[in-house]
């Protein structure tokens, strides 16, 4: 009697951009994926490969396990000793555009085997459809941003011809912003992503993000590493556009519960200080603030001696992500650090150049998160039900930080005040003592409603599961 033989597994190319905020977030669902059975390959920046083998070689814990689980590498046409952190950060972007298209086209005729049934590539690029469209591949985008921010991207061409854009000056920034649906009651200029403050709406960022975010609705679904609970509203707008989005965050959380015993805290590029989690275990519990920036952005020495001034001067204690190349003008001042941090720093404080974030954001000695609102920070303090000081940069992070402190009411939005020590040692306090019971309670039921999300019944949890089967449909 012939034995049927089970088909063979999917295969699913998970194409980030090179950033780490976006590939530590495409690693999480490529992991999903690779526990319900389906075969991944990885394709990642040499840049960015290099830099994940260096340390922990994050890849090689992927491999292992899973044995369908191939990692490819792909130039992002820039030499390796180019700096790609802070706004350098754009050049990546524009070289990857230019230099990929070909390069992708090539790779899934003739590199990358079995034949890929379904491509997932960052949603920031769109060249990838235009690939897969030609060889008859599905493709579903991955935006690793949030839905609130997504939305604010795609409604910039509404805002730009109804007149909104540019903005006029510093005086200009509390002006509300019409034409974003949803928002008009609260989301200012200074609000919108950071791109948006240039003079020139036809700046060349302001058309790069646009026009990849208005891309969207080409691909044959869009996943969303957020969750119902916290942004339906938005989400049921973005529906309008894009009828098949898989909201199936908060992922860290997800991965927590699929995979108990799985891998954790692969977040990095950096080598990981756990250093820092036997200070922690030493402090009382609720005591500390943790500060941290994420990867790539970066701040001058003095706005660093500022932030440092004013934790030693809040009382409180502080565990701070000082990153090797967080500060941008290294080679300046240069003058003595003053006693006082010293010694504020020895009592009260500890620094690492990186941190296991997701299991400090849990530490029971941790009751507060000083964060420059990227979306994976801001989830991860969601999940561990941290309130937060946001501090944003650019891009995603001004429209995270309005809704973090308006809508959600997660925390203190503080963008646009310059670092001074006074101001740091108030905002501190404030977020510690004086204000902390205006967040308490949010933040203790929106991670409650993360939590939901992700358990059996879900939100996340369900379309995760649809995720895995319409992928299936698309290898029959
Ligand atoms: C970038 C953008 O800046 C951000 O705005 C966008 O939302 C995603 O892409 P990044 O700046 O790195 O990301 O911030 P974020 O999204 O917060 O990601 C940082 C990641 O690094 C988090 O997952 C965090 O857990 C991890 N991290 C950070 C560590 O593991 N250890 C650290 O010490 C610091």
């Amino acid at each position: 009697m012939e034995q049927d033989i089970p088909p063979p597994p999917p295969h699913v190319l998970i194409f980030p951009i090179p950033a780490l905020g976006h590939v530590n977030s495409m690693l999480k669902l490529a992991e999903l994926l690779s526990v319900a059975g389906l075969r991944i390959t990885f394709l990642n920046s040499e840049y960015n490969h290099d830099r994940l083998t260096r340390h922990a070689d994050v890849c090689s814990r992927y491999t292992h396990r899973f044995p369908g689980f191939q990692f490819k590498t792909i130039t992002d046409g820039l030499p390796m000793d180019h700096p790609r952190v802070g706004h350098k950060f754009d050049e990546v972007l524009h070289s990857v555009k230019s230099v990929t298209p070909p390069l992708l086209k090539q790779m899934l005729i003739d590199d990358i085997k079995p034949p890929v049934d379904c491509i997932i590539s960052d949603g920031f690029m769109s060249f990838a459809v235009d690939v897969a469209n030609e060889l008859g591949i599905p493709i579903i985008y991955f935006r690793t941003i949030s839905a609130c921010a997504f939305w604010a991207y795609f409604c910039v061409r509404d805002i730009i011809d109804a007149g909104e854009l540019p903005i006029k000056g510093k005086e200009d920034m509390d002006r509300l912003i019409k034409n974003v649906p949803g928002m008009e009651t609260f989301l200012r200029c200074r609000d919108l992503p950071s791109f948006c403050r240039a003079e020139d709406p036809l700046d060349r960022n302001i058309q790069l993000f646009m026009s990849e975010t208005r891309s969207s609705p080409r691909a044959q679904g869009l996943i969303l590493n957020t969750f119902d609970d916290l942004e339906g509203p938005i989400l049921s707008l973005i529906r309008t556009h894009c009828p098949n989005i898989y909201t199936i965050g908060p992922l860290q959380a997800h991965l927590k519960t699929r995979v108990p015993s799985g891998m954790q805290s692969t977040n990095g590029f950096w080598e990981v200080d756990r250093s820092c989690m036997a200070w922690l275990d030493k402090q009382p519990p609720k005591t500390v603030i943790y500060v941290s920036y994420g990867s790539i952005t970066m701040l001058s020495r003095e706005d660093v001696m500022e932030l440092w001034h004013g934790l030693v001067d809040s009382n409180k204690r502080f565990l701070w992500v000082v990153r090797p190349d967080l500060i941008s003008d290294r080679d300046g001042d240069q003058s003595q650090i003053p006693e006082k941090l010293v010694v504020g720093t020895k009592e009260r404080g500890y620094m690492v150049g990186w941190a296991p974030q997701e299991e400090v954001l849990e530490h029971q000695a941790v009751s507060g998160f000083l964060t420059h609102s990227g979306w994976n920070s801001t989830l991860e303090s969601v999940v561990a039900g941290q309130p937060m000081i946001c501090w944003p940069f650019f891009a995603d992070q001004q429209v995270n930080s309005r809704f973090v402190g308006q809508v959600w009411k997660l925390g203190l939005d503080m963008k646009d005040h310059v670092y001074d020590r006074k101001v740091v040692e108030k905002t501190v306090n404030d977020l510690m003592v004086e204000k902390r019971e205006e967040f308490v309670e949010s933040t203790d039921r929106m991670s409650k409603l993360a939590w939901k999300s992700v358990s059996d019944g879900g939100s996340s949890s369900c379309n995760l599961d649809r995720l895995i089967e319409d992928i299936r449909s698309m290898s029959v």
